[in-house]
């Protein structure tokens, strides 16, 4: 039942995406003048929350446009209704809705669909990922030089010593591709499908990464923060690799290769 209200509510917002895709919609700015939010946010989060709450009316809700409905219960829905809005509101076909389920503080179930690639990406702890119901696996590159890595900037932080510019700078002056699609959730379940190796963010929300951080580890990979610890989705920082080239990776973030 959980399962299929995840995979309810998934499709539910990302149907809102296709219908709002290309059309004209509004938008309004958050906290910087490229923090968007659209129409299509909202209303993507409004379609899942109808299908989440018909059918599990007393669990947690966490989701970014509304923040947290809060209710006594061991189950917590984590809800971004569109990442890669940015993408979204230039017609970029980049973008996705990102859902995790957290039971006892321990991520169980993972959902990221995007509709405009047909690529519906699932986790469900100890039982593997998913894409489109056929299973996935990280790559198997074994070290960082011959990697293809994935990043992406938050709007603040950016001069902080050692922070996303000096890391990407080092990793580009190397010769290292590090790709930026835009979307958080999106990269990491293509670490979870092998296309990229390794991705780092310096600054996260737990909707962000939720859903595809369960997805990555589920394809056998590996998630940490940027030091390398236990990672927990409500602290900023991000690595998520295929595992081999992990170490590694967190020494060039650091600068210590
Ligand atoms: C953003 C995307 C982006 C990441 C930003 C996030 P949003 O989410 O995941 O890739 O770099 O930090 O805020 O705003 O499109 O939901
Ligand atoms: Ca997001
Ligand atoms: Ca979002």
């Amino acid at each position: 039942m959980l399962k299929q209200t995840l995979l309810k509510a998934t499709e539910a917002g990302a149907k809102v995406l296709q219908e709002y895709f290309n059309g004209t919609f509004t938008i309004s700015h958050k906290d910087g003048i490229n923090n968007l939010v659209t129409e299509a946010d909202h209303a993507s989060e409004k379609a899942i929350f109808e299908v989440i709450k018909s059918n599990f009316p007393q669990h947690y809700i966490l989701s970014e446009e509304t923040g947290e409905l809060v209710q006594d219960s061991n189950v917590k829905w984590i809800i971004d209704p569109i990442d890669g809005t940015i993408n979204f509101a230039n017609g970029i076909p980049i973008c996705c809705v990102s859902i995790g389920i957290e039971q006892d503080g321990k991520m169980i179930m993972g959902a990221v669909y995007n509709p405009f690639m047909h690529e519906f990406f699932f986790a469900e702890r100890g039982l593997g990922a998913t894409l489109n119901d056929k299973a996935i696996h990280v790559s198997d590159k074994d070290n960082v030089g011959t990697s293809c890595l994935v990043t992406g900037f938050p709007y603040t932080y950016l001069d902080q010593p050692n922070g996303p510019l000096q890391v990407f700078d080092r990793l580009i002056r190397a010769g290292i591709p590090v790709r930026r699609l835009g979307s958080a959730a999106i990269d990491l379940c293509w670490v979870a499908a092998g296309r990229f190796d390794g991705f780092y963010e310096h600054k996260l929300q737990a909707w962000d990464s939720a859903a595809g951080f369960l997805i990555v580890e589920e394809a056998g990979g590996k998630v940490t923060d940027l030091k390398g610890n236990y990672y927990n989705p409500y602290q900023p920082g991000i690595v998520a690799t295929n595992g081999n080239i992990h170490e590694e990776l967190i020494r060039w973030i650091e600068g210590s290769m």
